[in-house]
């Protein structure tokens, strides 16, 4: 029997994913990732070293508790948390920590720049505006503020690249994630060798760039010793982890919506022709379809917002969860399903990373606004269950005022597992909101890229129209799009009343 592997490295852990040769999952392993390492507000860094001991871990863990073995693997497929910049020197060592993808300290190097190229050269070269969470601008500030570092640079390359080049010993990066470093011309699916001469990057530290489901190369005997994979396996491109999340939700053709509540959250949209805001508040990026393009609004604190409440403000609960056998989450939505629609007047602004869409704003910040003595726990957590829900309506607003059609949204990652944010959802979009039967997201979409790049099926296209199965369709209820909807005018009132305070905290 022939499996094929999907590796996601996201933020909070690393995931592999074993799958079937009719797309059915048979297990899925995820390592956790050390605490993002924060040593300012708005700084975020990932040691990508940890990446690669949670990825082989996971692998490792995957193939004893199948029991399947490293020869039955056709072919495996990389997905990754987007934008972070790991850098080697001329022995391939990781020379610091990766700046990953919600740092926001690079927003002088964003200005510089802008006024090096012109913001109309950036726009033609890469089809969007460059901002702090893009990968350039990292490079740069290690160019102004760890010279030393950067110095030593021979390599750049994007967290799951990173592991490839552990599994395989190759710089190689795919369209998709390439997309978002502010160096790729999107248009033309290459590096943009213009923008990255005009602002003096060396080219030679940028990776190969291929299509999602082409073959890159070959698991090592190194790597094959460390992770159980048998040495001479393929690997393919893989995506982004939006891209490749997307093509675990089937949006491969245009009408078609997701919306994946991770760490991030991002609301998603498949285009045959490139086309962006010229606001730039959504990005434009190659797809992990060859040939085809995507478009995606991103809120930089979705599932983190809750994260952050748990590990800060939830402590307490961990025993409670721990005897019931659940999750310290499962026992916050509990309270949160207790409280109002709206949370009787108190709202949640999620930009605890700033934020991107639809505000592009790195020193936007987080809290509650309208607290009152009368709220309790269950309030703090439905307003941030609907803070985050009103961020993604902002990204869903756009991508349907550049002409999509959205008859309901697809939904995945660890946020759409729970009913209520569900329903909250469906609610605030007045749209309904479908689960698929695999509800893999990113390490599923890069599983069936390996099984597109070792000739299992034909196209992207094709896979996932004979995968990708809706599971169930949670319904907009007529009370809940009431409230949303005078909940969401007043929240977006919120961020323009507070937005000239920002840079003085
Ligand atoms: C997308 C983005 C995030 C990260 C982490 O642009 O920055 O979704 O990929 O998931």
């Amino acid at each position: 029997m022939k499996y094929w592997l999907g590796i996601d490295v996201g933020t909070g852990g690393s995931r592999a994913l074993l799958v079937r040769a009719d797309g059915t999952v048979v297990s899925g392993v995820t390592a956790a990732h050390e605490d993002i390492l924060m040593l300012k507000p708005l700084w975020a860094e990932q040691r990508p070293q940890d990446w690669w001991n949670a990825s082989r871990q996971a692998v490792r863990q995957l193939l004893a508790e199948t029991g399947v073995r490293g020869e039955q693997i056709a072919g495996v497929g990389l997905s990754g948390q987007m934008h972070g910049l790991t850098l080697l020197d001329a022995a391939d060592q990781v020379i610091r920590p990766a700046l990953i993808w919600c740092d926001q300290r690079s927003q002088e190097q964003v200005d510089w720049i802008n006024a090096k190229a012109g913001k109309d050269m950036v726009l033609e070269q890469t089809a969007n505006p460059v901002l702090t969470g893009f990968t350039a601008p990292k490079l740069l500030w290690v160019r102004d503020h760890d010279p030393a570092s950067y110095e030593r640079v021979r390599r750049m390359l994007l967290p799951k690249d990173y592991i490839r080049f552990c599994l395989t010993g190759e710089y190689v990066s795919e369209v998709s994630d390439a997309s978002g470093t502010a160096l790729f011309d999107v248009m033309q699916r290459r590096w943009a060798r213009p923008l990255v001469d005009k602002l003096g990057i060396d080219a030679s530290v940028l990776p190969e760039v291929v299509e999602s489901p082409q073959t890159t190369g070959r698991i090592s005997r190194a790597a094959a010793e460390e992770t159980g994979l048998q040495a001479g396996t393929p690997l393919v491109g893989g995506g982004g982890d939006q891209a490749a999340s997307a093509i675990g939700n089937g949006i491969v053709k245009p009408g078609l919506v997701s919306c994946t509540v991770g760490t991030s959250g991002v609301v998603f949209s498949h285009l045959e022709e490139a086309a962006y805001d010229p606001e730039g508040r959504v990005h434009t990026f190659c797809h992990a379809v060859p040939g085809k393009w995507h478009i995606m609004g991103v809120t930089q604190g979705a599932g983190l917002s809750l994260q952050w409440f748990r590990n800060q403000l939830a402590t307490g609960l961990a025993d409670q969860a721990a005897r019931e056998g659940v999750e310290v989450y499962d026992l916050l939505t509990e309270e949160a399903a207790a409280v109002p629609a709206g949370a009787e007047g108190l709202y949640w602004l999620p930009y605890l990373m700033g934020e991107r869409t639809p505000h592009l704003d790195a020193n936007a910040r987080g809290g509650w606004v309208g607290l009152t003595a009368k709220h309790t726990r269950g309030h703090l957590v439905r307003a941030i269950l609907e803070g985050v829900a009103y961020s993604l309506n902002d990204c869903l607003g756009i991508i349907e005022s550049l002409g999509a059609s959205v008859e309901a949204v697809r939904a995945s990652g660890g946020g759409a597992k729970s009913p209520l944010w569900r329903s909250i959802l469906a609610g605030v979009f007045t749209k309904p909101i479908a689960t698929l039967q695999t509800q893999e997201g990113s390490a599923y979409g890069a599983a069936l890229l390996a099984m597109v790049g070792t000739g299992e099926f034909g196209s992207v296209e094709e896979a996932c129209g004979g995968v990708i199965i809706e599971q169930r369709r949670d319904l907009p209820d007529s009370a809940l799009t009431a409230a949303y909807g005078r909940g969401y005018a007043t929240f977006r009132d919120l961020y323009p009343a507070l937005r000239d305070l920002f840079p003085k905290m």
